[in-house]
C-alpha cells in the first residue's frame, strides 16, 4: 500500500461521450488513479422500473481502465428516480410536522420504506453482477452521505419499524414504560401499537422516546447500508466497501457504523472563510482515523476551491487546497478525492468548484489540482507509518444526542463545541489526539479528556475510574455522569459515578445568560461563561475559584489524586487562555509532550513506522515562517536533506523523513522557530 488514491466524484452522465475522452486524458495529466462513478445515476441506469441501461457505464469503465484510472463504483441508490415516487408515493419521507417531501432534488426516500429497499437491493444486485469482474473496480461506494438531507422520516413505515426496533430493545411494553419513565405526565403505554415516533406534539416529548428515536434512526440507515453491503459481499467478496461520512455528523453513531465499513471515508468541507477552518479539518481527520483504531481512511470529497451551498462561498486562497489535502494525509488518509471532477453546466451545483473548471484545463484551480496529483506520487511511503497519539478525547454519540435534547439546564451547551474547545487547545500545543469510545481500552494513553459526558453507562463510568486509578490522567468537564443510558438521573449527588474519582460533588449548576461572564481566579485570571457548577470538595483541591455571585470563592477548576492517577475537573466553560492553561497543566501532569515553540498557526504531525519517523509541518498562515530543525531530515517531495532552518511559504507544507527514527517514541525534532 504505497499509492495514495487521487481523484474525485465523476459524473459523466452529465456530459456527451466526446467529453469523456478529454476527461481521461486530463485525469492522466493530473495523476488521477481513482474516480467515484454513478453516485447519482439511478435514473440513467434504470430509466423505468425493471429496464436497465448499462451500455454507457460499460463503455465508461472500459475507457477509464484503458487509461489506468480505477473505479470506486457507486451503488447509485442515493437519489431515487422520479418514477419510483410516482409508482410508490409511500416511499417518500415525511417530516415531523407531517409534510411529505417530494422529488426534484435528491435523497427523497424513507429509510424504512419496503419499496425503496426492494428496488435499491435489486439495482445493487444488477450493478454488482454486471461489474464484478471488471478490472477497473477497486472499491464499492455504497449510497452517498447517509442522513445528509433526510436522517429521519415520520411516515407509517418508519413508525412500524420503530416499534419493531423498540420491541427488540425492551422485549415488553412494561420494560419500555420503565425505561422511558412513562409514569410522568400519564404517558404509560398499554400496547405496542400505541407507541409512536416523536413527531409534532403539544410540548416537550418524552426525552427517552426522543433518545431512542435517534438511536433507531441511526440504525435504520445503517440497516440500509448493511443490506447493500451484504449483496456486494456475496457477489464480490474481494472488493472492499465504504460509504462517505459527513465529518463528525450527529445523526449517525459513527462508532457503530465504522464497524460495518471495510474502510472509513469522509467528506470534508471546512469553510475557507472561518479563521479556524484548518483546525476543524484536523479534528475531523483525527476522528476518521480513530473510528477504525488508526486504520487508513479516505478523504472521499472536498472542494477543489469554493462550494456553492453556503450563503457566502469563500475561495480557497492559493495553496490552501494543497494544505488541507496534505493535512488529511498527515493525519491518516490514504486517499485525497474531490467533489467533483468536471464542474457541472446545469443543476444546483454548477457554481461548486471542480477539478476541471468551466473554463476547462486552465486557471489556478486546475493547476493546483494537477500539481497536487503529481506531488502525492512522491509521498506514498508515508502510508507505511502510523499517526502516534499520547492523548485521547472521549467522544460519544449517545451523549451528544441526550445532551442536546430539550428541557436541559441550558440550551447553549453544545456537545461538538465543547469537544472542539479541548481539541483546539491541544492542536495549538501540537498534541495529536485519538478519539475513543467511553468504554474503550484507555491504557495506551497518558492523558484522557472527557468533555461533557452527560450520559454514561455503568461500564463506561467504571472504565474511566479504572483508567485513572491505574495511573492515568483524566480531565472531565461539567454536566458529566448525570444520566444513565435511559436519560434517567443517576441519583446520589452529581456527578454520581464520578464523585470518588474527582473528589467532589456538584450541589447545583447555574446556567449563565448569553453574554454574562464570570472571572475565575487561580494562578492567573480567566474569563468563564455558559455554566457554573456549585462544587463541594470531597478531597479534591481547587485550582481556580469563581469570584462573583453567591458561589464566589467556591471552586471552578479542581484536581484530585485518585489511586495512582490524577483527575482534573472543569466546572465551567473557560476562555481560550483558560483552556490553554488547564490543558498545559494536564499534559504536564500526564507527561504528554507539547510543542509550543512553533510559530502560531504552524501544525506538526508525527508518524512512526518500524523503521522511520516522519514529521509533517503545515503552515496555516498567509505568511512565510521559519522553523529550525534539531536534526537532519529528508523532504519527501523534493528528496532533499534539510538541516537547520527550514522556510515554509504561506500555506506551505513539508513531509519530512527523520534521519534518526526513534521507533515507538514520539520524536521532538523541532528546536525553535520564528516568524519572518
Ligand atoms: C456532498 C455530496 C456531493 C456534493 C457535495 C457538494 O455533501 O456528497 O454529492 O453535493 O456535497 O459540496
Amino acid at each position: 500500500m504505497t499509492e495514495i488514491f487521487y481523484g474525485g466524484d465523476y459524473n459523466p452522465e452529465q456530459w456527451p461521450e466526446t467529453v469523456w475522452h478529454e476527461d481521461v486524458k486530463l485525469m492522466q495529466e493530473a495523476g488521477v488513479n481513482l474516480v467515484s462513478v454513478a453516485i447519482f445515476a439511478w435514473s440513467k441506469l434504470e430509466p423505468e422500473e425493471g429496464r436497465y441501461d448499462f451500455g454507457w457505464l460499460d463503455r465508461l469503465l472500459d475507457l477509464l481502465h484503458r487509461h489506468g484510472v480505477g473505479v470506486c463504483l457507486a451503488t447509485a441508490t442515493a437519489a431515487p428516480p422520479p418514477w419510483l415516487a410516482r409508482t410508490y408515493p409511500q416511499s417518500l419521507p415525511v417530516t415531523a410536522q407531517g409534510v411529505r417531501l417530494g422529488v426534484g432534488s435528491r435523497q427523497q426516500y424513507s429509510p424504512s420504506s419496503p419499496d425503496y429497499k426492494r428496488l435499491a437491493a435489486k439495482l445493487v444486485r444488477e450493478i454488482a453482477t454486471r461489474y464484478k469482474d471488471h478490472p477497473a473496480l477497486k472499491l464499492w461506494h455504497v449510497n452517498n452521505e447517509y442522513g445528509c438531507h433526510v436522517s429521519e422520516s415520520f411516515d407509517d413505515n418508519s413508525a412500524q419499524a420503530f416499534r419493531v426496533w423498540l420491541r427488540e430493545r425492551y422485549g415488553t411494553v412494561e420494560a419500555l414504560n420503565e425505561a422511558w419513565g412513562t409514569s410522568f405526565w400519564s404517558q404509560a403505554y398499554g400496547a405496542w401499537d400505541e407507541v409512536t415516533p416523536p413527531a409534532a406534539a403539544p410540548t416537550f416529548l418524552n426525552p427517552t422516546q426522543q433518545l431512542d428515536w435517534r438511536r433507531f434512526c441511526s440504525d435504520a440507515l445503517l440497516s440500509l447500508y448493511r443490506m447493500e453491503r451484504e449483496i456486494l459481499r456475496n457477489i464480490t467478496p474481494g472488493i472492499p466497501a465504504t460509504t462517505n461520512f459527513i465529518g463528525v455528523h450527529k445523526p449517525l453513531d459513527e462508532w457503530r457504523w465504522a464497524q460495518e465499513l471495510d474502510v472509513v471515508s469522509n467528506d470534508a468541507y471546512p469553510d475557507p472563510g472561518a479563521y479556524d477552518a484548518g483546525i476543524y479539518a484536523a479534528f475531523q481527520s483525527d476522528m476518521m482515523r480513530s473510528l477504525k483504531a488508526g486504520a487508513p481512511w479516505i478523504l472521499m470529497e472536498q472542494a477543489p476551491n469554493q462550494v456553492q451551498w453556503r450563503a457566502r462561498n469563500s475561495l480557497k486562497p492559493p495553496g490552501v487546497m494543497r494544505l488541507w489535502s496534505l493535512q488529511a494525509v498527515a493525519r491518516g488518509a490514504r486517499g485525497v478525492m474531490f467533489f467533483q471532477w468536471r464542474q457541472s453546466k446545469a443543476g444546483a451545483e454548477k457554481f461548486h468548484s471542480a477539478m476541471v473548471p468551466h473554463a476547462g484545463a486552465e486557471g489556478r484551480t486546475w493547476r493546483e489540482v494537477r500539481d497536487l496529483g503529481q506531488e502525492l506520487r512522491q509521498l506514498g511511503e508515508v502510508l507505511k507509518s502510523r499517526v502516534q497519539a499520547e492523548a485521547a478525547i472521549v467522544f460519544d454519540w449517545e451523549t451528544w444526542w441526550a445532551l442536546e435534547l430539550d428541557a436541559r439546564p441550558s440550551a447553549d451547551v453544545r456537545y461538538l463545541e465543547q469537544v472542539y474547545s479541548y481539541y483546539a487547545a491541544l492542536w495549538h500545543r501540537n498534541v495529536t489526539v485519538d478519539f475513543v469510545k467511553p468504554d474503550a481500552d484507555l491504557s495506551p494513553y497518558k492523558l484522557v479528556l472527557v468533555p461533557n459526558l452527560y450520559l454514561v453507562k455503568d461500564e463506561a463510568a467504571a472504565n474511566l475510574e479504572r483508567y485513572t486509578e491505574a495511573g492515568g490522567t483524566l480531565a472531565l468537564s461539567f454536566f458529566s455522569g448525570i444520566v444513565d443510558e435511559n436519560d434517567q438521573v443517576r441519583l446520589g449527588g452529581y456527578p454520581a459515578p464520578f464523585r470518588k474519582l474527582l473528589g467532589l460533588s456538584v450541589e447545583e449548576f447555574d446556567a449563565l445568560p448569553v453574554g454574562v461572564t464570570h472571572t475565575v481566579r487561580g494562578e492567573q485570571e480567566f474569563s468563564a461563561d455558559l455554566w457554573a457548577d456549585v462544587i463541594a470538595l470531597e478531597g479534591a483541591e481547587p485550582l481556580a475559584t469563581f469570584t462573583e455571585g453567591f458561589y464566589a470563592r467556591r471552586p471552578a477548576v479542581t484536581q484530585h489524586s485518585f489511586g495512582k492517577g490524577k483527575s482534573f475537573y472543569l466546572g465551567t466553560r473557560l476562555d481560550g487562555a483558560g483552556m490553554a492553561w488547564l490543558l498545559e497543566k494536564a499534559c504536564q501532569t500526564a507527561g504528554v509532550d507539547t510543542t509550543t515553540n512553533l510559530p502560531e498557526g504552524v501544525e506538526a504531525v508525527r508518524r512512526v513506522s518500524d523503521g522511520a519517523g516522519y514529521l509533517t509541518l503545515l503552515n496555516h498562515t498567509d505568511k512565510s515562517v521559519q522553523v529550525e530543525l534539531s536534526e537532519a531530515a529528508t523532504d519527501l517531495a523534493q528528496g532533499e536533506t534539510q538541516v537547520g532552518e527550514l522556510t515554509l511559504p504561506p500555506y506551505g507544507v513539508t513531509f519530512l523523513r527523520l534521519q534518526q527514527p526513534a521507533a515507538g517514541t514520539a520524536p521532538t525534532p523541532v528546536k525553535g522557530a520564528k516568524l519572518d
